[in-house]
């Protein structure tokens, strides 16, 4: 059931816009994230928003990812399960803070 879900999107291009036209009419609220927002593209989804990069991770139940390999992506699937696992679990033990902080880097 993904009626009352969120849905994080991170990127927004070509394949990015299409998921979040094709979820939109599915979920909830479509909270999306790019370097570059398309402003005028997301008034056109009536339940989706640009959001930062932390609301994104704090609000979405589920987040599909949709970026180039760049410098500044690297790692993000890193960032991403760190954010989750201090959403779904209850707080790891700080050595695992710390591996994850390692990879971010
Ligand atoms: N289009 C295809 O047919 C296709 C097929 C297979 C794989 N891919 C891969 O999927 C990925 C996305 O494809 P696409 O066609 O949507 O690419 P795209 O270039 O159209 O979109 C990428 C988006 O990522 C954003 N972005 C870049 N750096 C960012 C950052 N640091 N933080 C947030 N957003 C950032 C850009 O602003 C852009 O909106 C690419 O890696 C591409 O190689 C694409």
């Amino acid at each position: 059931m993904i009626e009352d879900k969120n849905v994080g999107i991170i990127g927004t291009g070509l394949i990015g816009k299409k998921t979040v036209q094709k979820i939109a009419g599915l979920c909830n609220k479509v909270l999306c994230y790019d370097a570059y927002p398309a402003a005028d593209w997301i008034k056109t989804i009536p339940n989706a928003e640009y959001v930062s990069l932390d609301e994104l991770f704090a609000e979405s139940h589920v987040i599909s990812i949709h970026v180039p390999l760049l410098p500044e992506t690297h790692h993000l699937i890193n960032k991403v399960i760190f954010h989750l696992s201090t959403n779904i679990t209850n707080p790891p033990k700080a050595t695992v803070y710390g591996n994850f902080d390692v990879n971010m880097n």
